[in-house]
């Protein structure tokens, strides 16, 4: 049997210090109960008498044997000390990285340690856990947990999603696990990839992750977009505009491009949305467009941070196009180019730009329509 007793984060201000999170995050942990007991990881410190409290009663009078750490991230290890101290006999399982984590995050902490290694068994009873390592997703510790008696993996934060498992999420699952996924794991497309290489042909009814709901059906449609997203290919033939304004101008570029696209689109005021659901809509479709100005000679701020975090998560395979501008000297178009090019990985760009001179002349206008054009093509 299996029990959740994972916890809901509904105060949290900023998941990992950076990520909005207005439904809050579940930190999941499961419990085995077999003819040996085990649980699935913990939850963030600020939930530990929670956590404990669940756990007694799940329990039933029992005691556990085992803590499965297949992720060191402290919204999930930091209450590992105060659950050992509670079950002194428990064996911590783990592989040498996720120890050397555990002495790194708790000096002086001395505990029984299971130290296993990739591909090796433990058995409870029916159920059994098999290590399958994932280093990078989405740190080097990182490794998931099969049961091949009930066909679960337990997927530590891959297939995770923002938001409480209090929320029912009118968006469905795919809105905020793609946020999740491009904000957190995004830079690590290729050892998804080797994951997903290495599960092929493993017999699979549910995913357990760390954040989000259990999946329990239709795992075809979960796994398909992760190998999507960490293939870098775009999802849909749609278009996400992402724009920074100092006075209005440009976000008036921004605006009628928008009202003369036949295609779906996204649009993201980069100094106020979301940062990461523009980085989301970056990656979810083919075409980006980038309407900003010179600033001290250089990317406006905010643009030059999307490029950035762009750059970070492997930006590529897509197609860009841009809108400058500037009043006196305006060169942020051939700053972008110099960006993208170094940076970003098989682009196609559209020739056609537009550079406003401060206000939108009808000559920009036109430019703007014909750009649009070519975006709907
Ligand atoms: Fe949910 Fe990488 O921790």
């Amino acid at each position: 049997m299996v029990k959740y007793i994972g916890v809901n984060d509904r105060k949290i201000d900023l998941f990992e210090g950076q990520f909005v999170v207005p439904e809050g995050i579940s930190y999941n942990s499961y419990l085995i109960l077999d003819e040996k007991i085990a649980i699935m990881d913990t939850v963030d410190i600020h939930f530990k008498d929670e956590f404990l409290a669940k756990l007694k009663d799940a329990l039933e009078g029992r005691m556990p044997d085992y803590l499965v750490v297949d992720h060191m991230e402290p919204d999930h290890s930091a209450s590992i000390k105060a659950l050992v101290e509670e079950y002194p006999n428990i064996e911590v399982i783990g592989n040498q990285a996720t120890f050397k984590m555990i002495h790194q995050f708790f000096p002086g902490f001395t505990f029984k340690q299971k130290l296993v290694k990739e591909g090796d068994v433990v058995s409870l009873g029916k159920h059994s856990l098999k290590f399958v390592f994932a280093p990078m997703v989405h740190w080097p510790e990182v490794m998931m947990s099969y049961d091949a008696y009930d066909e679960c993996l337990y997927s530590a934060d891959a297939f995770g999603k923002f938001g409480a498992l209090d929320f029912d999420d009118p968006e469905g699952w795919a809105c905020e696990a793609r946020r999740y996924y491009f904000g957190i794991v995004g830079k690590f497309g290729v050892p998804v990839q080797n994951l997903l290489k290495k599960l092929a042909g493993t017999p699979l009814k549910v995913i357990r992750p760390l954040h989000g709901p259990v999946l329990d059906s239709n795992l075809d449609y979960y796994i398909h977009l992760y190998d999507i997203w960490s293939k870098y290919e775009p999802e849909a033939d749609a278009v996400t505009i992402c724009y920074t304004s100092v006075y209005g101008n440009t976000k008036e570029a921004a605006e009628l491009l928008a009202s003369n696209l036949t295609k779906e689109y996204d649009i993201f005021d980069l100094a106020r949305d979301d940062f990461h659901e523009a980085i989301e809509g970056a990656f979810e479709n083919k075409y980006l467009v980038l309407a900003t100005t010179t600033y001290c000679s250089d990317i406006f701020p905010k643009m030059l941070d999307f490029l950035h975090a762009l750059k970070e998560r492997g930006y590529q395979n897509r197609t860009i196009a841009i809108i400058e501008n500037g009043s006196w000297s305006p060169q942020v178009k051939k700053l972008i180019l110099e960006f993208i090019t170094l940076n970003f990985k098989n682009i196609v760009l559209i020739p056609r730009t537009v550079t406003i001179r401060s206000a939108l002349t009808e000559e920009n206008r036109q430019e703007i329509v014909e750009l649009a054009k070519e975006l709907n093509k």
